[in-house]
């Protein structure tokens, strides 16, 4: 590589948008230059980087001319139509949304768990959903040691998951309830405010949620195993930041509670805050604005041989999206995998 890359955030307005240059500059990534764009709407909007200000551009078919990297996190249409265009003008997409995970062409990447995937990519990159992230930081040391057979996860999922709009929804039915006014759900379908929601994206024929499926597939996909069997309930919870997981985990070969302990101590992205006579375990409030994947509750599940169950906790927008995007971003810097003029 000649220079260092020219970087578009696509969606930058957004909730994971603005974690995204707060992570790129944290981080020092070693950009040229960092573009934002988004929506017409926003376009001229000023955005903090950097102690500076940044214009945001508005995302056009023209807008990837002299762009090397593009990260997007601007929903699934946007990326459906827009990823390709920046493909075929050289620039390598990392992309958040769901468009093209599944794609067989494009690695589904958690950089703790299968970066090399990334050596194969033909200029789009996807992330996994923010739920299937956290998980398999935590499977992929246990299924090195153990061998994973199955997996029953229930998450309790924060509504920075939505956007910014569903924290704002939350906000203003928190207040309204304090002052005993009517709600009116506009994101979720039901009162989000004291309330929990069985319910993360579109309903499937199977009776299993979008959400759930994806979770089942994409752990599949990144952990290139076929035979590990996931099944999995995702509920929306009144929480702001921090998607917390409850997992029973069985393997082929016993690991003990303490193994597991050990095992996730040394794991790459892990920390391990497990001790109950302590009342240490992880929260959403643990996790809020930390990189780590949070492990606590770590324990044998006496009903079945060679299980465990363990409760799983990070930040969404950071390890669950953004921080993700940017260590991908990092992963195809060292290994020289952007095309830079
Ligand atoms: P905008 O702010 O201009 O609407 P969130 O998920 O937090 O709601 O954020 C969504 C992000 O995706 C925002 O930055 C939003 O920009 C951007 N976005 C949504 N639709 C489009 C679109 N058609 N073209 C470009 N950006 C879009």
């Amino acid at each position: 590589m000649s220079r260092n890359p020219v970087v578009a955030v696509v969606g930058a307005t957004g909730a994971v948008g603005r974690e995204m240059l707060k992570i790129l500059a944290e981080r020092d990534f070693p950009a040229r230059e960092v573009i934002p764009m988004a929506s017409a709407r926003s376009a001229g909007s000023r955005l903090e980087f950097k102690g500076g200000e940044l214009t945001v551009q508005e995302l056009t078919e023209d807008s990837f001319r002299g762009i090397d990297l593009a990260i997007f996190s601007a929903g699934g249409a946007t990326s459906e139509k827009f990823a390709p265009i920046a493909a075929g003008r050289g620039c390598v997409v990392v992309d958040n949304s769901s468009a093209w995970r599944m794609d067989p062409q494009v690695p589904l990447v958690v950089p703790e768990v299968n970066p090399s995937d990334l050596e194969r990519h033909q200029g789009i990159i996807a992330t996994p959903n923010c739920s299937t992230i956290q998980m398999v930081v935590v499977l992929k040391p246990l299924h090195d040691v153990g061998t994973i057979r199955r997996v029953v996860a229930s998450t309790y999922q924060a509504v920075s998951g939505s956007g910014q709009e569903a924290v704002r929804e939350l906000e203003t039915q928190v207040k309204q309830l304090f002052s005993m006014q009517e709600v009116h759900p506009e994101v979720y379908p039901y009162q989000i405010a004291f309330n929990c929601l069985p319910h993360i994206d579109a309903f499937l024929d199977n009776g299993y949620t979008k959400e759930e499926m994806k979770m089942v597939n994409e752990t599949v996909k990144i952990m290139g195993d076929e035979n590990i069997k996931v099944t999995v309930t995702t509920v929306r919870v009144p929480v702001f930041f921090g998607h917390s997981e409850s997992l029973n985990i069985q393997t082929a070969s016993r690991i003990t509670p303490q193994e597991a302990r050990a095992i996730l101590s040394q794991a790459p992205g892990v920390q391990v805050l497990d001790n109950p006579s302590e009342k240490l375990y992880p929260m959403p409030i643990t996790a809020a604005g930390r990189d780590e994947t949070f492990v606590g509750r770590i324990r044998e599940d006496e009903s079945t041989e060679n299980a465990l169950n363990m409760w799983v906790v990070a930040d969404n927008i950071r390890k669950g999206a953004a921080l993700n995007a940017v260590q991908i971003a990092e992963f195809l810097m060292i290994k020289d995998l952007i095309r830079v003029p």
